[in-house]
């Protein structure tokens, strides 16, 4: 079975991009197996640092070789995605050669998808995100990418109502990634 690793763009406790995630995984059901990755604890990118990378690194670096996709579910924070995300790519992004920059890192070619819920379906927190992971040379399923808009009283309530409509995009957007997990 597939793995997928979820990757939630802010540290909000049952945050809108949170549920979106567990309404995901409630979508992939048991066809591939889900984890989430926990990267609170990984410092702030400084270079002299690269070589060892602190261990908090190191243990996030594990979970991404271990598995065969991620899943980034961003906010929209000032019309980009999370400052968090940014830190955490910078530090997967590091080729693993010290002797060769150009190296391949540990997310070289990793398949992603980006979904999101924000504003405006935080369209440019999404745009950008996509950018970043085929900036570091991973491989973008653009076609899995969604977002959603909360309505005015789930911006009230900060609880998200997924819709049968809603969930069924969902689904279609699961399906798509998950072929193009299948996909050679
Ligand atoms: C610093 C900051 C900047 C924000 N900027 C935007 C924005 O540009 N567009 C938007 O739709 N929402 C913006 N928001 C509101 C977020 O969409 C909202 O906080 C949402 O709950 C974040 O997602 P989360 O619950 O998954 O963390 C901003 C929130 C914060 C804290």
């Amino acid at each position: 079975m597939k793995r997928l690793l979820f990757i939630v763009g802010s540290f909000h406790e049952n945050g809108f991009n949170y549920q979106l995630a567990k309404q995901v995984e409630r979508s992939i059901g048991d066809r591939a197996y889900v984890d989430y990755l926990d990267y609170s604890t990984i410092p702030f990118f400084r270079q002299e640092d690269m070589y060892p990378c602190p261990p908090d690194v190191e243990d996030v670096r594990k979970k991404i070789d271990d598995v065969d996709a991620l899943w980034v579910f961003t906010p929209e924070y000032n019309g980009s995605y999370p400052g968090v995300v940014k830190n955490l790519f910078d530090w997967l992004s590091i080729s693993l050669d010290p002797h060769n920059s150009r190296g391949e890192s540990i997310i070289h070619a990793k398949k992603t998808a980006v979904a999101g819920i924000g504003g405006n379906t935080a369209a440019r927190a999404r745009e950008e995100m996509g950018v970043l992971l085929d900036f570091i040379r991973t491989y973008v399923c653009h076609d899995a990418g969604f977002g959603i808009t909360p309505r005015r009283e789930e911006w009230a309530t900060g609880l998200i109502e997924f819709s049968e409509e809603t969930q069924r995009d969902i689904h279609k957007h699961v399906d798509i990634f998950l072929d193009f997990l299948d996909e050679g």
